[in-house]
């Protein structure tokens, strides 16, 4: 891949970016509290200062869950019967990376959750059959009462985001981005129904979704989770999607029909982060947080919505999963909202006297149910040894209880029997049926977004089509992050059964009017193509790997332009199509293209998209455009620029082509992931780059090349990876020689450590070292494990868990070593790239 601009890496617009993140976490969370012991006085109830809501300046709904005399009556018995270890047990959602059926039959555990990366027997891929069967299995572990205990049966969340989206065969609708497009809340429902009968199949009953953020800055990664950035459309979905999965508002027993729990997330204000840094802070007025962010809590209530997720992030400098005011006063108390809060991903760590293993504030502020994946056995004996000494009181923990109860109740868990035996169970020709991918393809038509036409669409189905470009047959790259696995990389078509990728459709539209396509990444073609359609735009992310520091499209994905260059200057017409979760800056593919066609991350269907673009025979459209910006289309990478097309813009067949004035264009500095520490042969600025040897030996930053380090004993040269020269060499004469990557202000690595993202390191080895170790240090710790480092015959990309290094002795929150290479006696390798994700090449074993 050629790199356009040069290929700067970039820390500095926002360079604060990762340091603004460290010093936000380290004043809001003080990450050592004093043992139990020493912690005598209840959490505070008494809240003051920033980031206390007024619950009396918010509106009054009314939740239109009746609450049944039987099912109280039930409630109360339990309540009454339940032994104190069986409560604090429901209160608990363990991950199924850290759980098993023995520990929910031991700890009575109120639920299980599957995270993007874990599947049933420790299979992330696992055949839709496992899900079913291990469903059962922690089901009967749940309802085991051979204990004398009250088998409570347990309920079962997944992130079914776009879909039954973490299984393969299952649905991918388009991200909810691309549905804020096409302003139909009718079609919301539809994909809600189908979404909750397709995860019906596998037997769980619960899922996190729908988000409801409401983006206003989209650097943020998540924002293609939320519909728009306006609070009105994003409310105009969310009572539809909720009915959709849940079914009737005042509906009981949902397991005798087709549905699900689902849960509005992340309440509060996840989509007004400043900076749109994810799991940051929102400095907003609080008349802002309600009338913006509050705002799709209106349907949501009005819907009955059975469970609400608290956002990660905070308002004010307050965590929200600690913040009393607005979890029970305005969720609960003011919106009278009925179901149970859920927290976020070990998300009670990060409030203010809490860890990941300790945080009754959580509860007191109105969490009824940690999500605790990896931490819920020491969660849950913190928990019950503040409840045994009255540091929680009893009446706050039958509160959650009951909460949790009241929704299982409402599910008709009780009577529902095991998952297998339920209505649509096992029925595996739901999961991408015909009919829900025709519902989803529908959606793929109506979320496109025209933004160019001088003429060239649509296609007339008997033309020549070349299909060029990056993603054009790509199922995982059209379908985006939260798909099978978490980040949504690291997959095959071949893993998305019955789908059908952009190439498919558009050859399959064109062949069947006649016509011919050809697919050629590159561009370049046998017989000359009447047109080409060039794909392009970004690859997929979720969580953390998605913020960006402006709204460029990443200089490392711009290579599709060049091939619409050379396409034009061969005289042949070029439609350019972009995948992606959020409006960039793209003015050269603008200019250079005749045709500009938004597919936001359409999923699994395709097809929908040569729907629109292929005509009949005759060059008359099949399907008009119909899809109008969700929010503003940027004019340059920094919004304050102003918008180059509004909110609500969209050209539609019937559209006039005006002549086209080309958009500026500018040298785009600092595009790229704010996680690539090193790549194109450069650290980010105010990094380096050093070499260290032992004792006295003086270190050298290594700035050009050739250099030499340590008297001699290293030769550091250019090699070539993925751009000319993109990597450096070290040749190692004799001795311990150490690569370094030093920033100067600390990374607060600790939330990337939570959430399992790894250490990656692209390396060829020509000449093996005798031993070497790798990992991460500060100035008062370190992490490092043994690493093999067999000689290669091209780059590999090694990957450390960050958890690993954790354990190896590293403080994540003071990393300024973030990348060390040590290695004994004579050796010769190359770095390509360090970074975090988590598409490793080959995991590292932590011993
Ligand atoms: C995300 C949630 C998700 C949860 C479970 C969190 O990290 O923020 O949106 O539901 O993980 O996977
Ligand atoms: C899990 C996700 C989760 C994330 C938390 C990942 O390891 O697979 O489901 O959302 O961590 O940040």
């Amino acid at each position: 891949m050629k790199n356009l601009s040069g290929g700067r890496l970039g820390l500095n617009a926002r360079t604060s970016g990762l340091g603004m993140m460290s010093a936000l976490l380290l004043s809001g969370c003080a990450t050592v509290p004093p043992p139990l012991a020493e912690r005598t006085e209840a959490p505070s109830q008494v809240e003051s200062g920033a980031g206390i809501a007024n619950p009396e300046i918010w509106p009054a709904y009314e939740y239109p869950v009746p609450n049944q005399p039987e099912d109280e009556a039930h409630i109360a018995r339990l309540l009454s019967s339940m032994t104190l270890p069986e409560k604090i047990g429901q209160l608990i959602q363990a991950d199924l990376c850290c759980v098993s059926p023995e520990d929910v039959r031991e700890f009575n555990l109120g639920s299980i959750l599957v995270g993007g990366n874990s599947g049933p027997y420790g299979d992330d891929f696992a055949p839709a059959p496992a899900w079913l069967s291990a469903a059962d299995d922690f089901y009967h572990a749940s309802v085991d009462t051979s204990d004398g205990g009250a088998g409570v049966p347990i309920i079962w969340g997944t992130d079914a985001v776009h879909g039954h989206s973490n299984i393969i065969g299952a649905t991918i609708f388009p991200h909810n981005i691309g549905l804020g497009a096409m302003r139909d809340p009718e079609l919301i429902e539809r994909i809600g129904a189908a979404t909750a009968a397709e995860i019906r199949v596998t037997g769980q009953e619960w899922t996190f979704a729908p988000t409801v953020a409401v983006p206003q800055d989209f650097r943020w990664g998540r924002s293609y989770e939320g519909y728009s950035s306006d609070p009105e459309l994003v409310a105009s979905y969310v009572g539809a999607m909720v009915r959709g999965l849940q079914g009737p508002a005042d509906g009981d027993n949902l397991l005798a029909g087709p549905y699900v729990l689902a849960s509005t997330k992340h309440f509060l204000a996840d989509g007004g982060t400043d900076n749109g840094v994810d799991q940051g802070d929102s400095s907003i007025s609080e008349e802002e947080l309600r009338d913006i962010h509050g705002l799709p809590y209106r349907p949501a209530i009005a819907e009955g919505v059975s469970t609400v997720m608290v956002s990660f992030s905070g308002w004010q400098g307050r965590k929200m999963t600690g913040n009393q005011s607005l979890i029970t006063g305005v969720l609960k108390e003011r919106m009278d909202f009925g179901g149970f809060v859920v927290s976020d991903w070990n998300a009670h760590g990060q409030v203010a006297g809490c860890t990941n293993e300790s945080c009754p504030q959580a509860l007191m502020a109105g969490i009824d149910m940690y999500m605790a994946p990896d931490t819920w056995r020491d969660v849950y004996a913190d928990l019950l040894a503040r409840a045994e000494t009255g540091e929680i009181p009893m009446s706050r923990i039958d509160d959650a209880v009951a909460r949790i109860l009241r929704v299982k109740m409402r599910l008709g868990l009780f009577e529902a029997g095991a998952p297998s035996t339920r209505p649509l169970s096992g029925q595996y020709d739901l999961l991408g049926s015909a009919e829900h991918r025709e519902i989803a393809r529908e959606a793929v038509r109506s979320s496109l977004v025209l933004l160019k036409n001088q003429d060239i669409l649509p296609l007339a189905s008997g033309s020549r089509v070349l299909v060029a470009g990056e993603g054009t047959d790509d199922i995982a790259r059209q379908s985006g992050g939260w798909t099978i696995t978490w980040q949504g990389t690291g997959l095959e078509n071949s893993q998305f059964p019955g789908a059908t990728s952009i190439w498919d459709g558009i050859s399959s539209a064109v062949e069947a009017g006649g016509g011919s396509a050809q697919l050629s990444p590159d561009g370049s073609f046998t017989a000359r193509p009447d047109v080409a359609v060039v794909v392009f735009g970004e690859e997929p992310y979720a969580e953390f790997q998605g913020d960006r520091e402006t709204l460029a499209l990443d200089n490392a994905l711009t290579g599709p332009y060049a091939t619409m260059q050379r396409l034009r200057e061969q005289g042949i017409p070029v439609v350019a199509l972009m995948i992606t979760g959020r409006p960039l800056y793209v003015n050269p593919a603008l200019n250079l293209a005749d045709a500009f066609v938004v597919a936001w991350l359409p999923g699994s269907e395709g097809g929908g998209i040569a729907d629109v673009l292929v005509g009949d025979s005759s060059g008359a459209a099949r399907h008009d455009f119909t899809g109008t910006l969700p929010t503003a289309w940027p004019l340059t990478p920094d919004m304050d620029d102003g918008a180059l097309y509004d909110f609500g813009f969209g050209l539609n067949y019937g559209s006039t082509a005006n002549a086209w004035a080309d958009l500026p264009e500018i040298e785009v500095e600092s595009a790229g992931d704010t996680r690539v520490w090193f790549a194109n042969g450069t650290v980010p600025s105010s990094w380096s780059l050093l070499v260290n040897g032992t004792g006295d030996e003086a270190q050298t930053r290594i700035t050009g090349v050739p250099a030499q380090a340590l008297s001699g004993r290293v030769r550091v040269t250019a090699e070539n990876f993925v751009v000319q020269e993109g990597a450096r060499r070290f040749a190692v004469a004799e001795g311990t020689s150490s690569i370094h990557l030093r920033n100067f202000n600390p990374l607060n690595l600790d939330r990337e450590t939570n959430a399992d993202i790894m250490l990656l390191t692209t390396l060829r080895v020509f000449d093996a070292p005798d031993s070497a170790m790798l990992g991460s240090a500060g100035d008062t710790s370190s992490g490092m494990i043994n690493f093999p480092m067999p000689q290669t015959n091209g780059f590999v990309r090694y990957g450390i868990p960050l958890k690993c290094l954790r354990t190896r002795g590293a403080d994540m929150t003071q990393v300024n070593l973030p990348f060390v290479l040590t290695t004994e006696g004579e050796t010769d390798f190359a770095i390509g790239e360090v970074r975090l994700g988590m598409d490793a090449e080959v995991i590292l074993a932590c011993e």
